[in-house]
């Protein structure tokens, strides 16, 4: 029972800052009457004060009640927007009324199950507040009625005040993920589909709500994202008449979720926060939330080399000897071989499919290379397309019905070939059993590690034939069935890593990390554009989770050179690496590469487990990233350019998260390279030997940066050498 509220009529759930109160009217589903700051203990007569202080008048010109939106919002609720639910049977929409027949609670958890006996539906709500305050909201549907019900959305959706007068949404493109777009709040019911059968490089990602434009450090935001690979629906309803609404759920096509009698649809955890500090507080709580998952991994995060722009499908096993012996010797812990060892794979337009190693290319199969690899210390990867297949593979050739696709579309799916390639319906058993045992085959013989598993096309035309012979939309099964043979492969092989690459960042929402760990951003590892990639992908996602690598200059996706110190210094807001053949290194670059392995090793637990911090920056060249320890310690911070300063004195930066009643040691780490700047204005702070500072200086006032040129970085480390007071 809820420990705070005797009252059965209310549900307060609180954790962590965060407070969301449900009234549970007499008929109907429950009304969410407050998603945001905690309100302290509330007493029923409390709980009546709120209701009557967040009641709404009967408006004049709408209809002739004071309704409020429900959990599930429908016309019923006096609601004229997007509704939560919208179902048919026989062509006909449905309207169900709900009569709530159990109400679960916990001091932080709500689960309400409501009928409506006359339509055969059952709905069961879960709502959560998780570690870090984080808000999980997820529905299931079930037809316990004679007929078939065809879902066409269910959503989940949270209130936010009118004051949330801006709206951020993101797109991209590949090589430049997650790019943010603010605007004025859209008028009326607003949603934002994507069709892509993965997230997509323009993924909704997230969708912020916000009183102004948001802000690093301060302000408060309403965000939630959807735990899902594939098609999506994020949406904002912002009605004259009601509380805005923000939500998000599957994008389901019809005919694609068609429950007989029995059946359930559950959907995925739309995921909401919400901060009074600005995009750091959103950022706080899901890191809070994927750090205290039982799944989340905490073992230090190895420093990788990929293989993947050092020889492309250019595969010679003695330079790859050549180049794991010389990442070992600069301090590299995990090597991974990515595309072009399997079956026939001289390039992208074959092999995919047949996950058995090329004996033309590698006589003696992979085991001299893993062995060689695991000799030297190093942790084994190896690169896989579980989910594609290429016509001109043995695969397709010998199983030509296991392609995911219309097979009324006559002669061929060739115009929908992408990448050349097509995708495998892994919903069919027999497709699905035969890439587990091909992978965990050589997971098992060649001790593999680690996993990049990729996914390098959206899907189009995505039509599954079921076991009953009918042709549907066959995304949702896709998707449930390669987050099962994830799940499989992982529990198979304990230890196990796998990283989700889809050409990029194409795919790095919580529900695939729900199996994975860690992702791959974007395949840009020109450190500009990577700058704002990894800082919007770390929205969500912890640092460790986020695969960041140094690359040859000029970079291979945008041409664009940097200094290696540059390249360092964004590498190591991630989960850090190489991405370039190290064989091409000069002795000064290598000498550099060494120590910026040993200085990512002292660094990562801090960066790892810290908490993130921007500071808000005049300067629109400017990108101030930092990672403050949780009891307040010990900081890193790298201050990055990515054009020209504006003025000729750059502003001063605070090193926001610090502990003011202390004092600190500040240094510059420039040991894998020293960011440039006019040199003859040099601030005092970057002279040779640490500075010792009061923390209150350091986050009320700021330190005064250099004016650096454009595309330099510098890494400052933050130690406290006094007890706090
Ligand atoms: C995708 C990935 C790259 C690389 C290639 C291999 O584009 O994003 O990192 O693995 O595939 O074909």
């Amino acid at each position: 029972m809820n420990a705070l509220v005797e009252d059965s009529s209310w549900s307060v759930l609180r954790r962590d800052g965060v407070a969301v109160v449900v009234a549970h009217p007499e008929v109907g589903l429950p009304l969410v009457l407050h998603w945001g700051q905690d309100l302290g203990e509330l007493s029923p007569a409390d709980l009546r004060a709120l209701d009557s202080a967040t009641s709404r008048q009967t408006a004049p010109g709408t209809l002739d009640a004071a309704w409020r939106p429900s959990l599930l919002p429908q016309e019923s609720d006096g609601w004229s927007g997007r509704p939560g639910l919208l179902v048919v049977s026989d062509g006909v929409t449905l309207y169900p009324r709900w009569a709530v027949t159990e109400a679960e609670r916990d001091t932080a958890e709500l689960i309400v199950t409501a009928q409506d006996a006359h339509l055969g539906l059952t709905l069961r709500s879960h709502l959560q507040i998780g570690a870090g305050g984080l808000v999980l909201l997820r529905h299931e549907l079930l037809n316990d009625g004679p007929t078939v019900v065809d879902v066409h959305w269910l959503e989940a959706t949270l209130p936010v005040p009118r004051s949330a007068d801006h709206l951020t949404q993101f797109t991209g493109r590949w090589p430049r993920e997650k790019v943010p777009v603010t605007t004025a709040m859209p008028a009326g019911s607003t949603a934002r589909q994507t069709r892509r059968g993965r997230s997509g490089h323009d993924a909704p990602w997230v969708t912020l709500a916000s009183s102004g434009t948001p802000r690093n450090r301060a302000g408060e935001v309403w965000a939630t994202h959807l735990g899902w690979s594939a098609d999506a629906t994020h949406r904002v309803d912002h009605l004259t008449e009601h509380s805005t609404l923000l939500g998000a759920g599957e994008l389901v096509r019809p005919g694609e979720i068609r429950l007989t009698p029995g059946e359930t649809y559950r959907t995925p955890v739309t995921y909401f926060a919400w901060s009074a500090a600005g995009l750091d507080g959103v950022a706080d709580r899901f890191h809070t939330w994927m750090r205290a998952r039982p799944q989340h991994v905490t073992s230090p995060r190895p420093l990788v080399l990929n293989t993947w722009e050092a020889v492309y499908f250019d595969h010679s096993p003695a330079k790859l000897e050549r180049l794991a012996r010389r990442a070992a010797a600069v301090g590299v812990e995990r090597f991974v071989l990515d595309d072009g060892w399997f079956h026939s794979r001289r390039d992208d337009t074959t092999g995919l499919g047949d996950w058995v190693v090329d004996h033309d290319v590698w006589p003696e199969g992979l085991d001299p290379l893993a062995g060689l690899v695991h000799e030297l210390g190093m942790q084994f990867g190896l690169w896989f397309e579980p989910e594609m297949v290429n016509l001109d593979s043995d695969l397709a050739r010998a199983h030509p019905e296991w392609i995911l696709s219309n097979p009324a579309a006559v002669p061929s799916p060739d115009g929908l070939s992408f990448r050349t390639q097509y995708v495998l319906n892994l919903a069919n058993p027999d497709a699905w059993e035969h890439v587990r045992s091909q992978i965990s085959t050589l997971v098992a013989q060649l001790g593999i590690d680690f996993i990049k598993w990729d996914h390098n096309r959206d899907l189009a035309e995505p039509v599954h034939v079921g076991t009953d012979g009918a042709a549907r939309p066959g995304t949702h099964v896709q998707t449930r069935a390669a987050y099962a043979l994830i799940a499989r492969l992982k529990a198979d092989h304990p230890g196990l890593e796998i990283e989700s690459c889809s050409s990029g960042g194409a795919r790095t929402d919580l529900g695939i990390l729900e199996v994975t760990d860690r992702v791959w951003a974007s395949d840009s590892n020109d450190p500009l554009e990577r700058q704002d990639i990894q800082r919007w992908t770390s929205l969500v996602l912890p640092p460790e989770l986020v695969g960041a690598h140094v690359g040859p200059s000029p970079a291979h996706s945008s041409g664009r050179s940097t200094d290696l110190s540059y390249r360092v210094a964004t590498a190591l807001q991630g989960h850090a690496g190489f991405e370039w053949d190290l064989l091409t290194c000069t002795d000064d670059e290598l000498v550099a590469v060494a120590a910026y392995g040993a200085l990512y090793k002292e660094l990562r637990s801090l960066v790892h487990t810290g908490t993130m911090v921007h500071a808000d920056t005049v300067d629109p060249a400017l990108r101030v990233t930092g990672f403050v320890s949780p009891d307040r310690t010990a900081g890193v911070w790298t201050v990055a350019t990515v054009a020209s300063p504006r003025d000729a004195l750059t502003e001063r930066v605070r090193l926001d998260g610090l502990d003011p009643a202390r004092r600190y040691s500040v240094r510059v780490r420039d040991e894998a390279g020293a960011a440039k700047w006019h040199r003859w204005i040099t601030p005092g702070w970057l002279g040779k030997d640490a500075m010792d500072i009061p923390g209150s200086v350091l986050t009320g006032v700021g330190l005064q940066l250099p004016t650096l040129w454009p595309m330099q970085a510098l890494i400052i480390q933050v130690a406290a050498t006094t007890p706090p007071e």
